[in-house]
């Protein structure tokens, strides 16, 4: 089994250990109930870097509800188990103190791309992750972290922190994995009962056919009307937004006159389901 630390002084002599002989540190922050999607930046880690670090903390300060955060799933043995087989010297669980000692005051906040498609529907999200990503940055001290494209607006933010903070991180997208049918693999896909597991995929189809109108000239605007009617037919309720955006600063677009993600949120039975691709 993987090595597991839960305190920042342990994890701190580990990577000391590491960088004198000279190694390149990785880390994979996560929140557990790993799946394939962790697991590929775990083997992504492994090619670019000597150590590889997975961090597993389900951070309080991201979640918008009580219930959302006491309803993620929390998986650690099994994340342990499913670590093995992967390129991971150490899985950090850090005791929430670790993060957030007594008298914790301060908050990381980024402004402009935090305020939009996800910010603007989950106020102080992406404040909660800014602030823990800097905690488990400096933790760390990773040279890389790897972070999935399937929170395309996280992964934006991550890469504004590390750069206008100066960290001496190389913030690293991978591509999102998908199950067979097109969902994307997400921790949250466990709290789908088995009649919403069924139509999940229908999201990921709805926004190819909506990226494959833009690519033919359609105006988003006109394409995103239909896109929420299929959703709605489907079984989907509230669409939080499915738009068409510009890669680099996230401002709206109607067509892909420059490098573009379309980007959606949906609910579906009270599970609230993200997505993105690349038009
Ligand atoms: O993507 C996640 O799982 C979380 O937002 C992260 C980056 C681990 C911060 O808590």
């Amino acid at each position: 089994m993987v090595e597991i630390l839960r305190t920042k002084a342990e994890l701190r002599a580990r990577v000391a250990e590491w960088k004198t002989a000279g190694d390149r540190v990785g880390v994979v922050p996560t929140m557990g109930a790993l799946h394939q999607g962790h697991l590929s930046l775990v083997s992504a880690a492994g090619e670019a870097c000597d150590r590889v670090i997975v961090t597993i903390f389900v951070n309080p300060k991201q979640f918008n509800t009580p219930e959302d955060l006491e309803n993620y799933p929390r998986t650690e043995e099994d994340d342990a188990r499913k670590l093995a087989g992967y390129p991971a010297d150490v899985i950090y669980v850090p005791d929430p103190d670790q993060i957030y000692p007594d008298g914790f005051a301060t908050n990381v906040s980024i402004s402009g791309l935090t305020e939009v498609l996800c910010g603007a529907h989950r106020p102080g999200h992406f404040d909660g992750v800014a602030t823990v990503v800097t905690k488990l940055f400096t933790q760390t001290c990773a040279d890389m972290a790897f972070f999935g494209e399937k929170d395309f607006q996280q992964l934006q933010v991550v890469k504004r922190l590390a750069a206008d903070l100066d960290l001496m991180i190389e913030v690293v997208g991978c591509p999102t994995i998908r199950e067979e049918d097109g969902l994307a693999m997400s921790s949250r896909n466990l709290l789908l009962s088995d009649r919403s597991r069924i139509k999940a995929p229908v999201l990921n189809e709805v926004m190819e056919e909506m990226a494959e109108g833009l690519r033919q000239g359609g105006q988003a605007s006109d394409l995103r009307a239909k896109a929420e009617s299929r959703l709605n037919a489907a079984g989907f309720g509230e669409v939080e937004y499915i738009d068409l955006r510009a890669c680099d600063d996230l401002s709206v677009l109607e067509t892909p006159e420059r490098p573009a993600r379309l980007l959606a949120a949906v609910w579906l039975a009270g599970v609230r389901l993200i997505d993105n691709i690349a038009v």
